[in-house]
């Protein structure tokens, strides 16, 4: 089946597999917005016992899973062969090194087999990019009716191509504020000293005994306490007032607390709020209370849960401020946080700048955000063949994504990837190039 774009060019359909962590993704995703479908193996239940992800049981589940998981993403976007598509793209770091090798190798043995270009793509541009994606799976009869005059989609809810953009990533590995200058281009302002904030959540969950994985676990407790009773440090940040950062005091519902000065102003710390956590069990024990009774545990979780997102809101803000954003996207597991989403489309409202949350299927790991990262780097990316006419970024990549894209001979193909063996040996774990 061939579709096309309102520009009258195919879409570039892109299959791509995520098996990075725990979570066994393929999915199918047109022009890097369009999800056509959009499978997740979830090992949860798996991992729940262990209280966190075991790796080597997470590759062999993923071993189980992929086969299905594959052809039901193609059914779903009917696909009969992945001939039909333009190419393959897949998570190959950074991750647990034995959980990337399945999804790695898989997509290697498509990609030799059908002759389409095979796209490496990095775990955190993934998540990024869930953020340009259409929430809504887009049927092949509306394809073209989405598109906008010029043939380049725009819908309201998904972030647009206005740069700077800020980025926050929070998830289970990763908290780092990003200023992406243009598709593909970033400049990482800052980032955890210590844990993550998903790992926190992880973490804190497993000292008051309320499951796996943390962050919705904590997320359910806090909704029953009182987020007032314990006070938690708020890392990184200093007391402040709202009219220091914000010279329009009345456009700021930020928190009384300001990023500190100096080289620390966008990095993140959480380890030291763990501890707070742990230190004022202990002393509630001391005092007789017993730290994990439920509404203890509910009123230590809504405490938490607010200082991580003061903190987070609080930079991520300031930020937004000093590098005069467009645009701010949250993304990564913990953007799924209920008091997180919030708080910052209260402030970003506020002070009248976009902000985009992917909706809470696309927050946690998946593929889809994977094969929109994709097409972005195919088109936008470093590696992209530059125009013999010379015109600019955008326009090249409108360019090519115009002509035929199958007929690209820049593009590396996949007996270009296996001869060159770039991606045979482990470990896979790669660290962003930002
Ligand atoms: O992005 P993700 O699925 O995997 C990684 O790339 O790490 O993020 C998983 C993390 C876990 O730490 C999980 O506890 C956290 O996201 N998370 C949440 C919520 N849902 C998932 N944290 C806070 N609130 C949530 N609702
Ligand atoms: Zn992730």
């Amino acid at each position: 089946m061939s579709l096309t774009n309102a520009g009258g060019s195919p879409a570039y359909r892109i299959l791509a597999i995520e098996t990075s962590c725990d979570e066994t993704a393929a999915a199918v995703v047109a022009d890097g917005r369009h999800i056509f479908s959009n499978r997740v193996a979830s090992q949860i239940e798996i991992h729940r016992r262990f209280g966190g992800v075991y790796p080597e049981v997470a590759s062999r589940q993923h071993v189980l899973a992929i086969q299905t998981v594959v052809e039901d993403a193609l059914a779903d976007a009917s696909v009969a062969h992945v001939r039909e598509l333009d190419a393959i793209a897949v998570t190959h770091g950074p991750g647990l090194a034995g959980s990337l090798l399945v999804g790695v190798n898989l997509a290697k043995g498509l990609a030799f087999a059908s002759g389409l270009p095979l796209i490496p793509v990095n775990h955190l541009e993934g998540h990024i990019y869930s953020n340009w994606l259409y929430p809504d799976r887009s049927p092949d009869a509306e394809y073209s009716a989405s598109e906008d005059g010029n043939g380049r989609t725009q819908r309201s809810g998904s972030a647009s191509d206005q740069f700077p953009a800020l980025i926050l990533i929070v998830s289970g590995g990763h908290t780092e504020l990003v200023l992406m200058e243009g598709h593909c281009r970033y400049r990482l302002l800052g980032a955890t000293l210590d844990d993550a904030a998903g790992e926190a959540f992880d973490k804190v969950a497993r000292l008051l005994e309320l499951g796996y994985p943390g962050g919705p676990a904590i997320q359910a407790a806090a909704e029953s306490g009182d987020a007032g009773r314990f006070h938690l440090p708020r890392p990184l940040m200093r007391p402040g007032r709202r009219t220091e950062r914000q010279p329009d005091a009345k456009a700021s519902s930020l928190p009384t607390v300001l990023p500190v000065r100096g080289e620390h102003r966008f990095n993140f710390s959480f380890s030291g709020l763990k501890t707070a956590v742990l230190n004022l069990m202990r002393q509630l024990e001391r005092e007789g209370t017993e730290a994990r009774q439920p509404q203890s545990a509910a009123d230590i979780a809504a405490a938490f849960q607010m200082a991580v997102v003061d903190v987070l809101v609080g930079k991520t803000a300031d930020a937004a401020a000093e590098f005069g954003v467009k645009q701010v996207c949250i993304c990564g597991g913990v953007s799924a946080n209920g008091l997180l989403r919030r708080s910052a489309e209260q402030h970003f409202a506020q002070i009248g700048l976009p902000l985009h949350c992917p909706p809470l299927f696309l927050c946690t790991d998946n593929a889809a955000m994977i094969g929109a990262a994709a097409y972005y780097r195919q088109f936008y990316g470093p590696a992209r063949q530059p125009s013999p006419t010379g015109r600019g970024h955008r326009q090249d990549a409108e360019a090519v994504a115009r002509s035929t894209p199958r007929d690209q001979p820049s593009e590396p193909s996949a007996r270009d990837f296996l001869a060159l063996d770039v991606y045979a040996s482990l470990p896979l774990v790669d660290s962003m190039q930002w």
